[in-house]
């Protein structure tokens, strides 16, 4: 009875079984192709990160180091994408990395990693709404209008603070955007991407020019382990990448675009955010970053200020598409879930007229909402972090097992040098991991728990998989 019990953790479900799935009336409707989903991954890469996050790594953790962080952290994503790339050209299926590894490592696995996906997308859209909202009542202040005290923060977070309204506000907007329809939200997410970029050129562009090489040194003001405790830090801004697979099941032609989609888009931002970490670091002194908008901080810094204005507002643009992408990556990933049944069917309903996950959408944007009006922002930072580098691990070791266990499975895009880019791959974001505080850890693991009880109270007897059909 016991071995039973223990098969039923490891059951796996066939690729034939995951893709005649997808044909059924539970189906997503088929409309995005390369350039859409490098622009799906653009837009949600770049954001919070490289907007807010650089100038607390580098007044804090790495000093004009910096740059190396955002490689090391980069060289970590580089192998993660291409172990993602595999997968999602040879399991064309909504639900990323939790999708993979029902496949390669079994049911288990697959809920902790459908779970640890959870805090990257619901919560990395909740502190990027938080973001947003600081950015946003900064561009207000500078036309002097004030949000009054209660509604500007998260309770606790300044005196007189209850609820922070612009956060809940942007997370809904987006939320209806997203329940009307994917290429709708596309579309809108297209011509904020090139905003975004336009605005990232227009900054090295413009502060190259003031760089002094002076502020470069000492380049490594806080050693080697300040440059990985900021790796650990930027990695938030490289996420994003991976969301691009949530979307195989409305690609057309799947094989030859999702590589090309997560490849592109991760190698586009990698050079963006080396050349910017450089210019910010040469240009400010990097003592003076620890402020909420160091980009625009450096354009007012070398009296650029009509710049510093049109960055900010390209900012707030940008940093809206990492939260329609975040959330629609989490809504896909609820849908793959509920239709394998580890969670209820309501996630798992297509609209019959706009044919997306209507009630799902609207419930993750109200979770998610809720959570960015109540939280400050460094709590769930660091969480998104470590719940999305646990899931490029295994997803890691998944793609080594599926090698084994699928030799002939067609894969239109293979990973070089198997099993040593999968091992890398896995190694370097552990190594991010442990450079990640002794709390988060808890909390992880203090989340992880809540999940083997649902999984275990709820999920492993509803699942589909082993029920008569
Ligand atoms: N990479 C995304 C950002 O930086 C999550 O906002």
């Amino acid at each position: 009875m016991e071995m039973v019990a223990i098969k039923r953790l490891f059951r796996k479900k066939s690729i034939e079984q995951l893709l005649s799935e997808t044909e059924g009336k539970s189906s997503l409707k088929k409309t995005l192709g390369a350039l859409d989903l490098t622009m799906i991954g653009i837009g949600a890469i770049i954001g919070t990160g490289i907007f807010v996050l650089t100038g607390v790594a580098a007044a804090n953790y790495a000093g004009p180091g910096l740059v190396l962080s955002f490689i090391i952290s980069g060289i970590a994503c580089a192998f993660a994408a291409l172990v993602y790339a595999e997968f999602s050209s040879s399991i064309p299926v909504a639900g990323s990395a939790y999708t993979y590894s029902y496949v390669s490592l079994g049911e288990f696995m697959a809920w902790i990693i459908g779970w640890d996906l959870m805090l990257e997308y619901l919560l990395a859209a909740s502190t990027v709404a938080i973001g947003w909202s600081g950015y946003f009542q900064m561009l207000l202040n500078g036309f002097g209008i004030y949000l009054p005290t209660w509604a500007s923060n998260s309770i606790g977070s300044v005196p007189g603070a209850i609820l922070n309204l612009p956060a809940v506000v942007i997370a809904l907007l987006i939320t209806a955007l997203l329940s009307l329809g994917v290429k709708e939200a596309t579309r809108f997410n297209n011509v904020i991407v090139f905003i975004k970029l336009a605005v990232v050129l227009l900054f090295i562009l413009l502060a190259s020019w003031y760089v002094k090489p002076a502020n470069w040194n000492p380049f490594l003001p806080f050693g080697f382990k300040g440059v990985m405790g900021g790796a650990a830090i930027v990695f938030f801004a490289y996420i994003g990448f991976d969301a691009v697979s949530t979307a195989a099941e409305e690609v057309i032609e799947p094989n030859r675009d999702m590589p090309i989609g997560i490849i592109a888009s991760l190698v586009i931002c990698t050079v963006l955010y080396i050349i910017v970490s450089l210019i910010l670091t040469g240009v400010v002194p990097y003592k003076l970053l620890d402020v909420a908008a160091p980009v625009a901080f450096a354009l007012h810094y070398i009296h650029q200020d009509w710049a510093a204005g049109i960055i900010s507002i390209g900012a707030i643009g940008g940093i809206t598409t990492v939260l329609l992408v975040m959330l629609y990556g989490q809504t896909r990933v609820f849908f793959a879930m509920s239709r394998d049944g580890l969670l209820p069917k309501v996630f798992s309903n297509v609209h019959p007229k706009y044919k997306t996950p209507f009630l799902s959408t609207w419930m993750t944007g109200i979770i998610v909402s809720i959570i960015a009006g109540v939280t400050p922002i460094n709590t769930v930072a660091e969480l998104v972090n470590i719940g999305t580098l646990s899931a490029f691990v295994f997803v890691s070791i998944g793609v080594i097992v599926l090698r084994t266990t699928q030799p002939d499975l067609h894969r239109s895009f293979r990973v070089p040098w198997v099993p040593l880019v999968p091992i890398l791959a896995a190694l370097f974001c552990l190594v991010l991991m442990i450079q990640l505080p002794l709390i988060t850890w808890v909390r992880f693991i203090v989340w992880l728990v809540i999940g083997l009880i649902i999984y275990f109270s709820y999920g492993i007897s509803h699942s589909v998989l082993g029920k008569p059909h």
